[in-house]
């Protein structure tokens, strides 16, 4: 009889995915002892968004939180997720730094470090890995799963045999998005079981699609040892397939699974009166928890599309919502076939709604973009296009090798910038990990989390974002709906002039652009009040504001949105400020994006050349650099750093 293992997802992914991993430790300690006898393979417990969230969110000292769930579960190994060369960050870290987050790692608790990357560069797995092997845990090589024209079996079975030169004690395949079915499963697998029949394969999906099941039962069919589970109900929509479930399901075909189900049994009835409390704050969106087969139409994770829906509704534009959809996969092909999970996905979606909204491709290009294309995230699995990455470097030149060879050692300088401010070397580690967020971490813990205690609950926000993120969502009160939104700028049907959307979550919106007749009089209604909405063909330039004008309803300001969570977008954006400062022969430089100023990289009376960055935005959760369009000398700044700007707000002057 083949056993099959199991790893408890409930404190890390599924945490992370249903409700922002915003379990605080306190919420869970009880139930620590009781989950260490269930008899789990292993129980992933860290890394991913947990430490970020701790100390930004949470007050937690992630550390601490390790070492607490270490003592309480001293039968169980404890597993994280670790990015690499990026730790759990979104850029490369010198080596020095990968090699000490490990070792603090293993020493303050783990067992086994999931290591991936998200181009799936190897080079980018090795030091990590190597030091893994050193500090005496279980490195698992990790391949992200994607799908793409220059993704094959022949590739995914090389890596995994460099993987195992390297020293990995197993072969995780992770399909964050949810998009790998049982078929691709069934083959991934058995390519790899042949290629390396000594290595135990474990196997991480999400339930998204509703392919989960399907998939887990056919990687286990061709060899699969560990899946990875959530016990039930945190289990399911955007999280892992339940524990309990597949227990049974995997006992019933035959195969051995050491899980003790009474234990499981007081889990489930624990986490229920979690999940309660987390639905009751509105922290838990049903909607996180259904069945959203989008993805597979778009090839896009569930996560990433409701980051392009915020940030399209951030800048006034979900009217553009189709338009980067069919960017999104074009951006992918451009930059070689990146598998999208974090960072890869966040680049790849902010690029597309920015070349929707500039009206050309490439015009406007994040930081961390311009960092891919010089080839510092790694080897990408198809080149860039040519064009496009000479249109994005110029003649800035790519990187040669491995990038992280050529950053400079971090931990012994910033332990001395830190001084006494660090506690200990955990601390310096999270400096470096996430500077602003851990400084002020630190403050907040020397006067003993006074300002926690004075503060309202701590409610998700954007994770990880920017100063122009939205105010965090509102407690989940019945669908919230948006009753106007802008209309379209090309001609046609008005394609969703009635948008219902869910919070800020997946929308099921309308395409009413998809019907052949969409116009005409329609009743819709929210929230139980029926409005009375008119559609007309928008195809003249004249015809602009249709959606806003013959809304008719019983309801005050029925053309705002309705109970909506964020601030209502104004009827019309407003119009850019007069660009007074700016005399003949003077050149303005505007803000191509909406966005906050992240940092001003020039002074009144500096000669400046041409491409020489004046200004850095943050918009997007990108860097978004405005460089000089001439040669010149400035003339006046009017960017302030923190402050937002719109669209053609004036920064900086030259003359
Ligand atoms: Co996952």
């Amino acid at each position: 009889m083949r056993k099959i293992n199991f790893t408890e997802t409930v404190l890390r992914d599924a945490n992370q995915s249903l409700i922002a991993t915003r379990l605080p430790y306190d919420k869970f300690e009880s139930i620590l002892e009781t989950m260490d006898k269930a008899g789990y393979y292993s129980a992933e417990v860290w890394g991913g968004a947990t430490f970020d969230v701790c100390l930004r969110y949470l007050q937690e000292d992630p550390w601490e939180r390790l070492r607490k769930i270490r003592a309480k579960m001293p039968n169980t190994k404890l597993q994280m997720l670790l990015r690499g060369q990026n730790i759990l960050g979104y850029k490369h870290y010198p080596d020095d730094v990968v090699r000490k987050f490990v070792e603090y790692s293993v020493k303050n608790g783990i067992d086994i470090i999931r290591i991936f990357d998200a181009l799936n560069d190897v080079r980018n797995l090795e030091v990590a890995i190597d030091e893994t092997v050193k500090q005496g845990a279980h490195a698992s090589g990790t391949i992200c799963f994607t799908t793409s024209p220059v993704h094959t079996l022949e590739k995914n079975v090389a890596m995994v045999k460099d993987l195992q030169k390297m020293g990995v004690k197993s072969i995780a395949i992770k399909d964050m998005a949810g998009i790998m079915g049982p078929k691709d499963a069934y083959d991934l697998v058995s390519a790899i079981k042949d290629a390396v029949p000594e290595l135990p394969v474990v196997v991480h999906t999400h339930c998204t699609t509703g392919l989960a099941f399907m998939t887990y039962l056919k990687a286990v069919e061709a060899g699969a040892d560990v899946i990875d589970t959530a016990i039930s109900p945190f289990s399911g929509g955007t999280a892992q397939p339940a524990t309990e479930t597949l227990a049974y399901a995997l006992r019933q075909l035959g195969y051995q699974v050491d899980l003790d189900d009474k234990v499981l049994v007081k889990m489930a009835d624990f986490f229920k009166g979690v999940r309660a409390d987390f639905l009751a704050d509105g922290t838990l969106d049903p909607i996180s928890m259904a069945t959203d087969t989008q993805c597979l139409n778009y090839q896009i994770p569930g996560g990433m599309l409701s980051n392009l829906i915020s940030q399209l509704k951030m800048m006034n534009a979900i009217d553009k919502l189709d338009e980067a959809l069919a960017e999104t996969p074009k951006v992918r092909a451009d930059l070689g076939y990146p598998p999208l999970v974090t960072p890869t996905s966040q680049m790849v979606g902010s690029q597309a709604v920015q070349n929707v909204l500039a009206g050309e491709r490439y015009k406007v290009v994040g930081k961390e973009i311009k960092a891919y294309c010089r080839g510092e995230y790694g080897r990408t699995p198809a080149p860039i296009d040519a064009k496009i990455q000479k249109k994005i470097l110029g003649n800035t030149p790519v990187v040669k090798g491995r990038f992280a060879a050529s950053l400079e050692p971090e931990f012994e300088k910033t332990k001395k910038e830190l001084g006494d401010k660090a506690k200990s070397d955990e601390d310096v580690l999270s400096y470096i990990a996430f500077p602003q967020v851990a400084m002020a971490f630190f403050e907040d813990r020397a006067t003993g989390f006074k300002k926690k205690k004075e503060a309202a609950p701590v409610k998700p926000a954007a994770p990880a974002a920017p100063a122009a993120a939205p105010a965090p969502r509102a407690p989940f009160a019945g669908p919230v709906y948006y009753a106007a939104v802008p209309v379209p700028q090309t001609p046609g049907y008005v394609s969703r002039a009635i948008q219902p959307f869910a919070a800020s979550y997946q929308p099921s919106y309308l395409k009413m652009g998809d019907r052949e007749d969409c116009t005409g009089n329609f009743t819709i209604t929210i929230d139980g009040k029926p409005y009375q909405v008119s559609v007309a063909k928008a195809d003249t330039p004249t015809a602009a504001p249709v959606a806003a004008a013959p809304v008719a309803a019983a309801a005050p300001a029925a053309a705002a949105p309705v109970a909506a969570p964020t601030p209502a977008p104004a009827a019309a954006p407003a119009p850019a400020p007069a660009p007074t400062a700016v005399a003949a022969g003077e050149t303005p430089v505007n803000s191509p994006m909406p966005g906050n100023i992240f940092k001003v990289e020039c002074k009144p009376g500096q000669a400046v050349k041409a491409g020489d960055v004046l200004v850095v935005l943050e918009a997007m959760k990108m860097e978004i650099e405005v460089s000089a369009p001439v040669d010149g000398t400035v003339k006046s700044v009017s960017a302030t750093v923190g402050t937002a700007v719109n669209t053609d707000d004036l920064l900086v002057v030259l003359g």
